[in-house]
């Protein structure tokens, strides 16, 4: 989390695009008139709003799979090719939904990478672990020293390149690229959503119809 992450993260009612609305106490006000918020899956206000705003973005971070909400056919694909163009930085938050997302790129419905992704949750296989990765030339970015002629960003951790969490998280990475594990867990799923919308319609529970 940080106060940029937290503007528009999930306003009560859609805002009034493109100015975002902090969803927490104590973001200053200069920190809402840096960024920019565009609808999910609204593929030509994005587009306009890339066209009005090339020269001052750093660059555009979205969920590609936002929970429950997909991303429309060809969005993603329509962004990338826009923000390509624009040579602007698309940077994809996997946190999430890593796993999901790379079943796509296997299944061609997306072929060309972010330049960076955000990385957590399954890639710790249980234990806390996070990850950047992204394109070359911008991760050495990160990592070069810093000198008064390059630009450098400062990488920082309290527990950098924790061995056990890595360990966890490739051992995790290896059972998941089996054949099996997925379509397990969503079987386990569907077979829990069903029982469950079933016991809540006969006690006729709010979200009985949460299908
Ligand atoms: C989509 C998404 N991005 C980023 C984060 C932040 O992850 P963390 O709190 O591990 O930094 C979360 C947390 O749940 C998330 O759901």
């Amino acid at each position: 989390m940080s106060d940029y992450a937290l503007i528009s993260l999930a306003p009560k009612r859609p805002g009034n695009f493109p100015q975002g609305v902090p969803d927490s106490a104590g973001i200053p006000h200069s920190v809402r008139e840096e960024m920019l918020v565009a609808p999910f899956n609204d593929i030509e206000t994005v587009a306009s709003l890339i066209r009005e705003h090339r020269d001052e973005l750093a660059g555009i971070i979205i969920e590609p799979f936002q929970r429950l909400i997909p991303p429309a056919p060809g969005f993603l694909q329509a962004l990338r090719k826009i923000t390509a163009e624009h040579g602007i930085p698309l940077i994809f938050d996997e946190v999430v939904n890593r796993v999901s997302f790379r079943l796509w790129r296997r299944a061609g419905i997306l072929r060309r990478h972010p330049d960076l992704c955000t990385l957590g949750k399954v890639i710790g296989g249980g234990f806390p672990l996070a990850a950047i990765a992204g394109r070359a030339d911008m991760m050495a970015i990160s990592t070069r020293a810093s000198s008064a002629t390059r630009a450098s960003s400062c990488r920082s951790a309290r527990f950098p390149a924790n061995p056990v969490a890595a360990v966890a998280g490739l051992a995790t990475l290896d059972i998941l690229k089996r054949p099996g594990p997925t379509s397990g867990s969503y079987a386990t799923g569907r077979e829990l959503k069903g029982a469950l919308s079933e016991d809540a319609e006969a006690r006729r529970a709010p979200g009985a119809s949460h299908r």
